[in-house]
């Protein structure tokens, strides 16, 4: 490896989980870095998310390319929390998710989700009702268990950029509080884009759009029934809920919805979240609502993150969808790679070039 003085100057855009992780990526090996984020940590899809990863209970049938470039991530993450939990941030919150249905059309869903996994070799097993009960006990008795994953984990996301963003600055990046809007104007050798659904506005060739997710915080009161141990996803007349524990409550989310960059949480959204959500866990309607927020998720016309090098001087790190969190480990290991002039052969799939 180059002696870190070797090594450029680079500007990272954009400071959610993705940006952060590349600012502490580089500059751990030497690079000179600025983290240049949006002011307001609140407007950052990263402080909005539930925070699971989940490579397996968000997969879907057919997309075997996304669900590979997941599970490169996935196996980085236990090093990757163990060192952001080094400095004293707690960012696990939950081992291992449960999914159910509530009708037989879900039941019909999610058993070909399981079959799709089982017939790629993958760690789902069939939950019968006896084991959710035992597992989940809050869980409302007329909901029909499908499958567990005991692999999945969940994490505070706050709790997770928070600590990425205090990795990055003992590393030695500068983090900068300031919205970039035209990149010929940085200073820096290299640039790389991690502006989640803000990043077609400084690439156009690229497409990220961005889709809406309404979520809802909910906390738990002293007489409320336990919050859920594990994730859990319900999917309910069609419609899909999550619930992923927090030491005082739970996350509830998310609503999908096409709406441009519009992020008002609307009446309908929560009242769809919140109905489903007692239909999985009656216990809900006991909790305290302590937060309702709507974020962007980046989302690319093939669902696959756009990852690498656009031009000689600018790469991009963006589109990650709904799997932000899960990616960011493998996303940080690609664009350092890619700077290091050695691209990662497992991240080939999300060649930002490959609409083109
Ligand atoms: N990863 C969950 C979501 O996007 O809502």
């Amino acid at each position: 490896m180059p002696d870190a003085t070797e090594r450029c100057s680079v500007a990272v855009i954009g400071g959610g989980v993705i940006g952060s992780t590349v600012a502490w990526q580089l500059a751990e090996n030497g690079y000179r870095v600025t983290l240049f984020s949006e002011p307001a940590v609140e407007h950052s899809t990263t402080w909005v998310a539930g925070g699971m990863i989940a490579p397996w209970s968000e997969a879907w049938p057919g997309e075997g390319a996304l669900l590979d470039l997941s599970l490169a991530s996935m196996r980085a993450w236990p090093r990757f929390a163990a060192r952001l939990e080094e400095n004293g941030h707690e960012v696990i919150t939950a081992r291992g998710s449960l999914a159910i249905a509530a009708d037989d059309g879900d039941v019909a869903d999610l058993h070909r989700v399981m079959a799709w996994l089982e017939q790629r070799g993958e760690p789902v097993a069939p939950l019968s009702r006896r084991e959710a009960r035992a597992l989940e006990p809050g869980l409302a008795p007329s909901m029909r268990p499908v499958f567990q994953v005991n692999d999945e984990i969940a994490v505070d996301n706050r709790a997770t950029l928070l600590a990425l963003r205090d990795r990055a600055a003992a590393a030695g990046a500068i983090l900068v509080e300031r919205r970039i809007n035209d990149l010929a104007s940085l200073p820096q050798d290299q640039i790389v884009v991690a502006a989640g659904p803000w990043t077609s506005e400084l690439l156009p060739e690229l497409r990220v759009r961005p889709v809406k997710g309404e979520i809802m915080r909910l906390a738990r009161r002293s007489f409320s029934a336990p919050p859920p141990r594990s994730i859990v996803r319900g999917w309910v007349r069609g419609r899909h809920v999550y619930l992923v524990p927090r030491p005082d409550g739970m996350v509830v989310g998310a609503t999908q919805h096409e709406a441009g960059f519009d992020t008002t949480v609307t009446a309908g959204g929560i009242r769809d979240l919140l109905a489903d959500a007692e239909a999985v866990f009656p216990g809900i309607a006991d909790y305290a609502i302590t937060d309702m927020s709507a974020g962007l998720r980046p989302v690319t016309p093939d669902n696959i993150p756009l990852i690498g090098r656009v031009d000689d001087r600018t790469l991009v790190a963006a589109g990650h969808g709904r799997n932000g969190m899960l990616l960011a480990p493998l996303t940080g290991s690609a664009i350092l790679a890619e700077l290091d002039g050695q691209p990662l052969a497992e991240a080939a799939a999300a060649h930002p070039r490959r609409f083109a």
